[in-house]
């Protein structure tokens, strides 16, 4: 690793492991509860985790793919394991959930609760380990390449001084048809060097957001599929000093849905039709911000979405139908990729305000 790593690993890890005891001790809102009401199967994981867990929770929003089941998982930046926690339920004693972090007191906070969590949801061996490491080097960190079928993240690309190696390594240890599921801190434009330089800033998840759009080329160059916007939320920085610092920057918090596909896989529009099987989504698959596809509905879907139903675990979920007749189909949605435009489009009513603290007390965030 670089100096500039370095300089930002002591930061960070003072910051995560030392500054910070609690969510409460943040100083901005840049941590916003997720847009979308938590559905009540996910409610009841989350009652599940261990009051001292949840107390060190710094995430900025949901991180629950659908279709866990069995699955191998990986948490980038897991902190105190929240998020580790509730999916090990939602994958099962077949699954696993591996979580990695840099900070030893954050993982030594996750480590003590492994049998009490075992024991709560009665699994005979433990679904979750936990893992020292760098986001950066995750293959130097053990962790193996293809071997996950979904890496998700809460909050922590933002605070990474190389995001294009956290992708690429993201994308190396995903399996073929895998997902890139994660939340995080946008900007509306890319951020000064300035600004960037300032710790509290970036400790903050502010400084250190990537500005939509070059996430958008960089998810490219590593790789990935068009990455699909689920959800996005408006970011209020809630502290007179730090807004005036950022002046004209603004600030979301988006999650972002982003596959391992085959490259020369010809992409063509289909219908296809979910067959409702889903844990929790026996009704409706809420896919993203363009797609919720209803239980034996005929819907057309573009070429990348159709690459995606078909090249991975999603694949079995559905019918897909040749292409003769669109008629008497279902239609998307037409959404933006940009997540302050859907921020907007989903209007004020949805829009949460972060006034009030992150982590607040129904669904705590991040600083
Ligand atoms: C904002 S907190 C989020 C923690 C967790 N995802 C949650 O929701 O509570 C960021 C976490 O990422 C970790 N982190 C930051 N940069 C990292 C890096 N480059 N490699 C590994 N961990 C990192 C920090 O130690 C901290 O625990």
């Amino acid at each position: 690793k670089g100096c500039i790593c370095c300089h930002f690993d002591h930061v960070l890890q003072d910051y995560y492991g030392k500054i910070l005891s609690q969510t409460s001790d943040l100083k901005s809102n840049a941590c916003v509860p997720s847009a979308k009401p938590i559905p009540t199967y996910i409610r009841k994981a989350l009652a599940e985790v261990h009051p001292d867990v949840t107390a060190r929770y710094y995430g900025c929003g949901l991180v629950v793919p659908e279709c866990l089941e069995g699955c191998r998982l990986l948490d980038l930046g897991c902190g105190s394991g929240r998020d580790c926690y509730m999916l090990s339920q939602l994958v099962g004693e077949n699954g696993h959930i591996t979580g990695v972090d840099m900070t030893e007191n954050q993982l030594e906070v996750a480590r003590k609760f492994i049998d009490y969590h075992m024991q709560k949801f009665g699994f005979k061996k433990p679904n979750v380990n936990f893992v020292q490491g760098y986001i950066e080097a995750l293959r130097e960190a053990g962790l193996e390449e293809k071997s996950y079928d979904v890496v998700i993240s809460n909050c922590v690309l933002n605070l990474s001084p190389d995001k294009a190696s956290v992708l690429q390594e993201a994308y190396h240890v995903l399996k073929d048809g895998g997902e890139l599921y994660f939340s995080d801190i946008y900007s509306n434009a890319r951020i000064s060097e300035s600004l960037r330089a300032n710790k509290v800033l970036w400790g903050e998840c502010l400084s250190g957001a990537l500005w939509w759009e070059d996430f958008l080329r960089l998810a490219a160059e590593v790789g990935f599929s068009v990455p699909r916007l689920v959800t996005a939320s408006i970011v209020s920085v809630g502290n007179e000093e730090l807004q005036r610092l950022l002046g004209d920057y603004k600030f979301v918090s988006a999650t972002y849905r982003l596959f391992k596909l085959p490259k020369n896989w010809e992409k063509k529009r289909c219908l296809v039709m979910y067959d409702g099987n889903i844990t929790g989504s026996e009704e409706k698959l809420e896919f993203d911000a363009q797609y919720t596809f209803k239980v034996n509905e005929v819907m057309e879907v573009d070429g990348d979405v159709a690459s995606i139903l078909k090249n991975s675990r999603f694949s079995e979920e559905f019918t897909f139908h040749s292409q003769a007749s669109t008629a008497c189909c279902a239609k998307p949605k037409v959404m933006p990729v940009n997540p302050f435009e859907l921020v907007e489009q989903l209007g004020s009513s949805d829009v949460l305000s972060s006034t009030g603290g992150c982590c607040g007390p129904q669904e705590s965030c991040c600083m």
